[in-house]
């Protein structure tokens, strides 16, 4: 029995090549871009070196870490760290600027 029996999937989309993944409610969206073999920046992996910096297009996502490595601006104009960011709905999402 696998964490993934009482998840929920989502889908997610990868802009701009439009590259869709198996967006897992219970895990981070960087590593179910990883399974789905999709190539994303990452580095630390904890929130906190905005490698993985990317802004959402669409969906909503969720932290379980008190506070990412994001400006409340950029929380606010949709920016995310996949790396620790949970899908709470379809997504789709490009690369930082
Ligand atoms: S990989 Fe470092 S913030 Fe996401």
């Amino acid at each position: 029995m696998s964490t993934h029996d009482t998840a929920k999937i989502f889908t997610g989309r990868s802009q701009p090549d439009g590259q869709q993944f198996d967006a897992w409610s219970n895990q981070p969206l960087l590593l179910s871009m990883e399974q789905g073999q999709l190539d994303w920046p990452s580095s630390c992996r904890n929130g906190t070196c905005r490698t993985c910096f990317g802004k959402l297009e669409s969906g909503q996502v969720r932290y379980e870490i008190e506070w990412p490595g994001l400006s409340a601006d950029e929380k606010e104009d949709g920016y995310i760290l996949p790396c620790v960011a949970y899908p709470c709905s379809d997504v789709v999402l490009h690369p930082g600027d």
